[in-house]
């Protein structure tokens, strides 16, 4: 399975993280500056090289957890799309010159107004809002991010769903051209993800373009990518090009790869482990000590009654 488990996370790959701090973080976080001048990583990269556009006009939005936000640097270079390598530093380096612009959207299935939207019809920017979550990935490490974004449910507002739309299926880009990881059966491509529809419609979900007020970086999923604060982060889809409404269930690219351990539901859930390791806490990138997962990310106030009566062992 690909999903790296946390025993399979080496000690370069936690020390990776340092090369991610600014020089001056490093130093800090260091025992000195010569230890520091002796251990810096050639790597190291001034984060402007990566950074985004401005977003201008980003309201504060609802739902935001006050923690302290990851370092803009951990949040950038830190990351899973393995579309540009399995590697967690790779997508930052490898995704450095992937196309964004022009870029489509389309919409189909059991909806009124099925249609080809261009990015820009797509997300209004006097609509956007910043929204500080909680990301749980499943390898049990987790972050805060200040996204920008809109809430799923007003886009999905104006597609008129019918009354046979039970499930939003989302789908990334294909380009193996462009994406050099989808030319290596790392996953049955291309990447797939799906919510019921009241997951979907939830206020809490959100369809991003941005974090720290600026646009995606593209190994973030520029242009456009998915928030669920609830669920692991594999279901955090990124750079989708396709939404469908469905009558059924998609089947994710996860749940193709391990049915045993990914399943269509994915909530953060430390009562319910991993086959292969427990998800009962979660090291926070940046910190030395775990500590606790919380049920449904912390966010279980909000959408616990989506799950009422549901076994989540089962529904896991
Ligand atoms: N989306 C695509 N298309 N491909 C991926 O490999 N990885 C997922 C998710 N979305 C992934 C993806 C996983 S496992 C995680 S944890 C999050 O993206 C990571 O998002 P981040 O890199 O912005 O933190």
């Amino acid at each position: 399975m690909l999903i790296k488990k946390p025993s399979d996370i080496r000690p370069s790959e936690i020390l990776d993280q340092k090369i991610y701090l600014t020089r001056r973080e490093f130093i800090r976080n260091t025992v000195g500056a010569t230890v520091a001048a002796a251990l810096m990583p050639p790597l190291l990269a001034p984060h402007s090289v990566y950074a985004g556009t401005k977003l201008p006009g980003v309201r504060k939005g609802p739902f935001g957890t006050s923690e302290e936000p990851t370092p803009y640097g951990d949040v950038t270079s830190y990351n899973n799309f393995y579309e540009f390598g399995t590697e967690k530093e790779q997508p930052v380096i490898m995704a450095k010159n992937f196309r964004t612009k022009p870029w489509t959207v389309t919409v189909e299935g059991e909806v009124n107004k099925p249609a080809v939207y261009q990015l820009e019809d797509f997300i209004k920017p006097h609509t956007l809002e910043e929204r500080i979550y909680r990301l749980r990935c499943v390898e049990a490490w987790s972050m805060v991010i200040p996204w920008v974004g809109i809430p799923l449910a007003d886009i999905i507002k104006r597609f008129e769903p019918t009354s046979k739309a039970k499930y939003v299926e989302f789908t990334t880009l294909h380009d193996p051209a462009q994406m050099p990881g989808q030319r290596r059966a790392i996953l049955k491509w291309t990447y797939v993800e799906g919510l019921r529809i009241d997951e979907a419609m939830h206020p809490l979900t959100m369809l991003a373009v941005g974090l720290y007020g600026e646009t995606l970086p593209n190994q973030n999923g520029a242009p456009l990518r998915l928030v669920v604060p609830w669920k692991y982060g594999f279901k955090n889809i990124k750079s989708i090009v396709k939404i469908r409404f469905l009558e059924k269930p998609p089947v994710t690219a996860w749940m193709t790869a391990g049915p045993a351990e990914y399943g269509f539901y994915a909530n953060v859930n430390p009562e319910v482990d991993h086959p292969r390791w427990s998800q009962a806490r979660e090291r926070r990138i940046g910190e030395f000590f775990k500590r606790k997962t919380l049920m449904f990310n912390g966010y279980a106030e909000q959408v616990a009654h989506l799950y009422a009566h549901m076994d989540l062992n089962k529904y896991f």
